[in-house]
């Protein structure tokens, strides 16, 4: 804990952070790379370091959005070159997750994805299953809206097969269908490379977070990055409706 800045309230850690990694390809290009893809590989770094960092912090949940829907429809190569990345990383990181007592959770249409990935992936979220000290979870070929139209179609057919009311839809019920049915919704969602943008990432699950955007392209977004987000949520209110009076009473 001696590397955490002692003005950070440890006690006030987010649970829950979700991070739309941004700025890859446009990092490359600034470093005068040829290829989009040594963003995304410099972007595996910094997702390692990152996701120790909130480790170490004690953030309990981190999400990040590592593939949209939208994605595929990228260039071909680009892709077929992500999907391999995406095995090769999680082939090298397992250390790295059992060593931070890293447990790996996905969401998102993962059985669309090539099956050398979902392999790959079903090993190491079964290899690092009892970890309890941070969940990491990838959004792979996640998409907000497909997963609110899936969530609403299960509903529904419960609804038609008499298991459930209609009355008894509740924002909970909402809940338990999505992706993310056992992880909390994100306190705090950061969005790197000065976009100001959600771009389908979930869209339900945000509707209290704190939003920090930083224009710090993601491969060079460090711990002190992550610490100043930190310190920035912690220096805002969370009011959830109420008045700053009604929080400060409590
Ligand atoms: C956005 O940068 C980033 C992505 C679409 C993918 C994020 C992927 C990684 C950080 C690496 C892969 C992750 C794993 C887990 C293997 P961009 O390409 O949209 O950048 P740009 O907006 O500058 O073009």
């Amino acid at each position: 804990m001696s590397e955490v800045p002692n003005d950070i309230d440890l006690s006030r850690i987010p649970k829950h952070v979700a991070i739309i990694m941004d700025g890859n390809g446009r990092w490359a290009k600034k470093q005068g790379f040829l290829t989009r893809m040594r963003g995304h590989e410099i972007g595996v770094e910094a997702l390692r370091d990152i996701a120790t960092a909130s480790a170490e912090i004690g953030i309990e949940y981190l999400t990040v959005y590592a593939f949209s829907t939208e994605n595929w429809n990228r260039p071909k190569a680009e892709v077929g070159a992500l999907m391999e990345l995406l095995v090769s990383t999680l082939g090298k990181e397992l250390d790295t997750l059992q060593k931070n007592e890293i447990r790996l959770n996905s969401i998102g249409q993962t059985d669309a994805l090539p099956k050398k990935c979902q392999r790959e992936l079903n090993e190491v979220k079964d290899a690092t299953r009892n970890n309890k000290r941070m969940t990491l979870t990838l959004a792979l070929n996640y998409g907000a809206k497909t997963e609110i139209v899936n969530a609403v179609q299960t509903i529904s057919e419960k609804v038609a097969s008499g298991e459930m009311k209609s009355t008894d839809i509740d924002e909970s019920v909402i809940d338990q269908h999505m992706f993310t049915a056992d992880i909390p919704h994100p306190d705090l969602l950061i969005r790197t490379s000065g976009e100001y943008r959600i771009s389908n990432y979930l869209l339900w699950q945000i509707a209290y977070s704190e939003l920090y955007f930083t224009p710090v392209l993601w491969p060079d977004f460090k711990k002190h990055d992550l610490h100043d987000a930190i310190r920035t949520y912690q220096g805002r209110e969370r009011r959830f409706g109420k008045t700053s009076e009604q929080i400060q009473s409590t």
